[in-house]
C-alpha cells in the first residue's frame, strides 16, 4: 500500500513527533514558601533500616528541629530501604523503615524522594508506585523531577545509572526504565540542563543518590564529575546535595562557587575511611549519624547539620544581594 501523504498524516507525525520531545521533561511540583517568604526543609539519607543503627533516633531529633524550623518539607537523597530496595508495593519494609521510624508531628509533612543504588537491588517500581502514597501520603519518589518553591528551585536527578560500576553485576540491578541506558542518561542530562537554564528562581540546589565530590569511603564519582557537574557550574547552581557516604560533610573548592553537601547518616554509619588531597577544601566532615537542615530567604541560605543528639555540629551561611540587574 502506498502512504498518501494528505494533511492528516502529516498533523500525525507532528504530533506524534512533540509527544515523543515532550515526554522528556521532567515533573514538576510546586511549593509554596511561608507567610514570610522563607522556607525550610531537612535532608537525609541512607536510612532504611528499621529503626537500627540509631535510625530512630536521627528521627526523633529530625521531628523537633522539623517543628522548630516549622519546615515545608523533607527531601531524602537515596538508599531509602536497605539492603535491596523494596520487594514489592506490600514489602512490610516500608512501613518498618518509613511510616513506623518518622512519626514524629514535625516530620507530618511532604517527603520527596530519590532512589540510591540499594533501592535500585530491589523493584525500583514499587518505591515509584502512586499506591504507596495511599498507604502513607507523605511519600513520594521519582526517577527526576523538579520542585519550584519560588525563590529556591530544587532538581532531582536519578544518579544511579550513571555509574558504570553498577552496569558490571546488571542481574542485581533493576534497570527496567533505565535501558537502554545511552539515551536514557543523555535525555535526562538534556532535560536537567533545559530545566535549569529555564529556572528563575533566586537559587537553584540540584540532589541526587551520589556525591559529585566526597572525601567519604565512597569518594567523588568520576561519572557525575564528567557529565553531570559541567551543567550545574554553567548553569549558577548554588548548592549540590547527596547521600551515598554515610557521613555528614561539606566540601568547598576555590575552582567553583559550588557547595558540596553530603547528608547519608540516617542510619548505619562510622567507616571511618576520609580522605581528600587539599584540606583546605573539607570544610566539615562529621563520620556518624545525623541529618541537615536546609533555610532558604530571598537574601540567604543557611545550612545546618546535627548529630543524634540534636546538637550543631556545623554551620554555613551564604548571602546574595535582594535585588539584581539581570
Ligand atoms: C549511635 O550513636 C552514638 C552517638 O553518636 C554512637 O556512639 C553509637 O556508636 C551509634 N550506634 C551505632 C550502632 O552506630
Amino acid at each position: 500500500m502506498a502512504v498518501v501523504w494528505n494533511k492528516h498524516l502529516v498533523l500525525g507525525l507532528v504530533l506524534g513527533f512533540c509527544l515523543v520531545f515532550s515526554l522528556g521533561e521532567l515533573e514538576r511540583f510546586v511549593e509554596s514558601p511561608k507567610a514570610d517568604g522563607s522556607l525550610a526543609f531537612l535532608v537525609v539519607g541512607d536510612w532504611g533500616r528499621r529503626g537500627n543503627y540509631n535510625q530512630t533516633e536521627v528521627a526523633r531529633q529530625m521531628g523537633i528541629i522539623g517543628e522548630k524550623l516549622d519546615i515545608n518539607f523533607v527531601v531524602s537523597t537515596g538508599d531509602n530501604f536497605y539492603e535491596d530496595g523494596l520487594t514489592g508495593v506490600d514489602d512490610p519494609a516500608f512501613k518498618e523503615s518509613f511510616v513506623n521510624i518518622y512519626t514524629h508531628s514535625g516530620l507530618q509533612k511532604q517527603w520527596y524522594n530519590v532512589l540510591g543504588n540499594h533501592d535500585y537491588r530491589g523493584n525500583v517500581e514499587a518505591q515509584l508506585s502512586p499506591i504507596l502514597k495511599k498507604v502513607d501520603s507523605r511519600w513520594l519518589c521519582l526517577r527526576s523531577f523538579v520542585v519550584n518553591a519560588e525563590i529556591v528551585e530544587l532538581f532531582f536527578v536519578d544518579t544511579t545509572p550513571f555509574v558504570d560500576e553498577y552496569f558490571r553485576e546488571p542481574k542485581a540491578y533493576d534497570w527496567s526504565g533505565v535501558l537502554p541506558r545511552k539515551p536514557y542518561l543523555s535525555n535526562l542530562l538534556k532535560d536537567v540542563d533545559l530545566a535549569l537554564k529555564e529556572s528563575r528562581a533566586k537559587w537553584k540546589i540540584v540532589i541526587g543518590h551520589h556525591p559529585i565530590k566526597s572525601a567519604g569511603e565512597h569518594g567523588s564519582t568520576a561519572e557525575l564529575i564528567a557529565q553531570l557537574l559541567p551543567i550545574i557550574q554553567a548553569n549558577n547552581v548554588d548548592l549540590y546535595i547527596n547521600g551515598h557516604d554515610h557521613c555528614l560533610e561539606r566540601i568547598e573548592t576555590s575552582d567553583s562557587p559550588i557547595q558540596f553537601l553530603t547528608s547519608g547518616g540516617g542510619s548505619k554509619s562510622w567507616r571511618g575511611d576520609v580522605s581528600w588531597p587539599n584540606p583546605k577544601e573539607l570544610k566539615f566532615y562529621y563520620d556518624g549519624q545525623g541529618f541537615m537542615t536546609v533555610q532558604v530567604t530571598e537574601a540567604e541560605i543557611d545550612v545546618v547539620f546535627y548529630d543524634i543528639e540534636g546538637r550543631v555540629l556545623h554551620q554555613w551561611s551564604t548571602a546574595k544581594p535582594l535585588f539584581s540587574i539581570i
